[in-house]
């Protein structure tokens, strides 16, 4: 059945009514839609578009089929066009003839803008919750391992960090995530319910209702825009896909650093799998979802972009394109944030390796630098001296604090006792600015 057969001579063709139909995946906005339809009834006998009976009765019928569908006795499914028809359908059928006032002063095109901000601000609400709590678990997991490890540039060893910073450095970037999320939130913080299909109404209805009774902050300000604006759903994507380049990254680190190779952390059970032919092994499978439902995440973004770039004003069904990406995008995001969560949580850390690889790159050469310019000898020939120092230890495979004084004083004749001390992996923690590292 369809809202809009007056004016039609000829039934819609199968094939296109197939087409055109986004019951398939526009039904979970159905919680959405109820409420939005409510608040249009409120402010309707408000208004004076509806007496005080008629809201009630319809009111009253939207309740119900809100409470079928949860406990089970309406089932989303059936020949409809959308979520906006099914609704409409089933209320006309429940209540007869007065539900057929509900659609007065609107239209599917601000009732479907409505239904996805409230959507979105939803989803957005509880991803920013994830996260925060996602946030608490890399803090604590940081704060329990103040353990040494080599830290990298170019993936080569580099300087000593520690396990607590390198993992701190995620919370800030999620840090930062939450806070692009919450900035977006109040950006389409706004009520498109009444600008009606373009150009608002000549019912004197009053926006400013169902903007308090929907909790939005403000009203749109432009009805033609509030009907086609879908930047809101493409700022939140895009702030998706920078978490998930993040989530990404720390996923290939800890698929390196679960490696055999590496062995600085084991991911738990729980997140891995096995091999059906190989019986020893086990597969960082969850970090690798999580690196590859990251280029699913962006493509849904680029999707949106490409749909937009080219609409006139006003609404266009390409605009229905929106949904499915986005609701991709936003189940993608809570599971691989939250899987995240629980790998960090429960995962081991091997900090034996980790000290271990400490010793074997150098990564003590720029100190072995900085205890030479204390010297007096000019950053960059302490630079150069050792650069022959550690090529002197390659060809006799040794460490640089496993030289003797003796053999330092071939490259410098500043170096005493001190040395040792200076270039301890650990003591080099308790200086200068590295005290934030620990
Ligand atoms: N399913 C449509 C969408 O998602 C709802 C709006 C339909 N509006 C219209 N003028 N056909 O965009």
């Amino acid at each position: 059945m369809k809202l809009w057969g007056g004016r039609f001579r000829k039934k819609e063709n199968k094939l296109m009514e197939e087409f055109n139909k986004s019951f398939d995946f526009d039904k979970v906005l159905y919680e959405k839609d109820i409420e939005g339809s409510i608040a249009h009834v409120y402010m309707q006998k408000i208004c004076d578009l509806l007496t005080e009976e008629e809201a009630n009765l319809i009111t009253k019928g939207l309740v119900e089929i809100k409470d079928d569908i949860e406990n089970g006795k309406l089932i989303l499914e059936g020949n409809y066009e959308d979520i906006h028809s099914f609704v409409e359908i089933n209320l006309i059928e429940r209540i007869g003839e007065v539900g057929k006032k509900l659609h007065t002063a609107r239209s599917r095109n601000d009732q479907v803008a409505t239904d996805m901000r409230l959507y979105a601000k939803e989803k957005t609400q509880e991803l920013i919750s994830m996260i925060s709590s996602f946030r608490n678990t890399i803090k604590e997991v940081a704060n329990n391992n103040s353990v040494i490890m080599p830290g990298y540039t170019h993936l080569q060893r580099a300087q000593v960090v520690t396990f607590k910073h390198h993992l701190m450095a995620y919370y800030s970037m999620f840090t930062r995530d939450e806070k692009r999320l919450v900035n977006a939130l109040e950006i389409l913080d706004e009520n498109p319910l009444g600008c009606g299909a373009l150009a608002g109404t000549t019912h004197c209805i009053d926006r400013e209702i169902t903007k308090e009774k929907l909790g939005f902050k403000r009203n749109v300000e432009n009805y033609m825009d509030g009907v086609s604006d879908r930047d809101y759903l493409l700022e939140l994507m895009s702030d998706f896909s920078i978490i998930m380049m993040h989530l990404s990254r720390l996923s290939e680190e800890l698929i390196l650093w679960s490696t055999q190779e590496f062995g600085f952390v084991e991911i738990d059970d729980l997140y891995t799998t096995g091999s059906s032919i190989m019986p020893q092994k086990k597969n960082p499978d969850g970090a690798e979802l999580i690196r590859g439902k990251t280029g699913r995440v962006y493509g849904n973004l680029i999707g949106l972009f490409t749909v937009m770039k080219g609409l006139p004003l006003a609404y266009n069904k390409d605009m229905q394109e929106d949904k499915e990406g986005f609701f991709d995008s936003v189940k993608q995001i809570e599971m691989c944030v939250q899987i995240m969560e629980k790998m960090i949580g429960t995962l081991k850390i091997n900090e034996e390796r980790m000290k271990q690889s400490v010793k074997g790159g150098f990564l003590n050469a720029t100190e072995v630098a900085d205890y030479l310019v204390k010297a007096g000898i000019p950053f960059r020939n302490a630079h150069s001296i050792v650069g022959s120092i550690v090529i002197y230890c390659e060809d006799n495979k040794k460490a640089i604090e496993d030289l003797t004084l003796e053999e330092l004083g071939q490259f410098a004749d500043v170096f005493e006792e001190d040395i040792y001390d200076f270039i301890d992996y650990e003591n080099i923690l308790n200086k200068g600015t590295k005290v934030l590292l620990k």
